[in-house]
């Protein structure tokens, strides 16, 4: 079965608002030259958002937020919730990016709950699961990334899997200019889905939408991209770049 391919920029914790609508315009003018046959989707940070959904109107790219609250409001003191997301035109959230897991604490137990909070108010999770380099050298990366996988998507029913984005992304790759070979992402990209299957069945588990992160840049796009478990790409440093970003993007068309 054919999945639908997409592209998403992480900007994470880069550019002011102002940088960031001009890499934005730079981007817009590309696309409207490109006519990407791919979904785009691009995180930038919070503070971009409300801007970002006006220069957005009538573009096919999807906004999307780096993250989000569990909670809907309340005294929470720097958070942002799903509601707040919503009405700035957000449709997509990335979901425990290995930063999140590293430096604050996001666990697969955090994962869930906010995965639960974003699909009942109809965005969509885009799910960061991926090993550290520890975990890959002593050959552990197949079973924490399906730890990862199921105590996240099993706890989960089976009508709302085809709304979740798993991004597969090791981290040992992320930022480091290190990239998982593509045979190696397509392997653990297949496994993911046979995990999934196992639980859902074989057809939710071949059309569960997967992307790869990690160093994806205008030079490798085009390789992962031609693997067949491979969907789409989370990209963080080259999306900042106009033209590297519109290369990738075309690389998966
Ligand atoms: P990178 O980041 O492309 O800069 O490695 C990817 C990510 O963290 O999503």
């Amino acid at each position: 079965m054919k999945r639908p391919k997409l592209i998403a920029g992480n900007w994470k914790m880069n550019t002011t608002v102002l940088e960031g609508l001009k890499t934005l315009d730079a981007l817009l003018q590309g696309l409207s030259k490109q006519n990407p046959k791919v979904q785009v989707a691009l995180a930038p940070p919070y503070t971009h958002l409300s801007d970002f959904q006006k220069k957005l109107k009538g573009s096919s790219i999807c906004l999307a937020a780096q993250n989000v609250s569990d909670k809907l409001n309340g005294a929470y003191t720097g958070e942002v919730s799903v509601l707040m997301l919503k009405e700035l035109g957000v449709r997509k959230v990335i979901i425990a990016h290995s930063e999140r897991r590293q430096y604050y604490g996001e666990t697969n137990d955090s994962a869930l709950e906010k995965i639960k909070v974003v699909l009942k108010h109809e965005i969509y999770p885009i799910y960061c699961v991926g090993e550290s380099l520890e975990d890959r050298e002593s050959g552990h990366h197949f079973e924490v990334v399906e730890e990862q996988v199921t105590s996240v998507l099993y706890k989960l029913s089976e009508e709302k899997l085809p709304k979740i984005t798993i991004a597969y992304e090791p981290v040992w790759a992320i930022g480091t200019g290190k990239t998982a070979t593509p045979e190696q992402a397509d392997e653990m990209h297949a496994f993911i889905r046979d995990v999934v299957g196992k639980r859902f069945g074989d057809d939710l588990g071949a059309q569960l939408q997967i992307l790869y992160g990690g160093s994806v840049n205008a030079a490798n796009a085009a390789s992962l991209l031609a693997m067949p478990h491979i969907d789409g790409a989370l990209v963080g440093g080259a999306s900042l770049k106009p033209e590297e970003f519109l290369t990738i993007i075309q690389s998966a068309g």
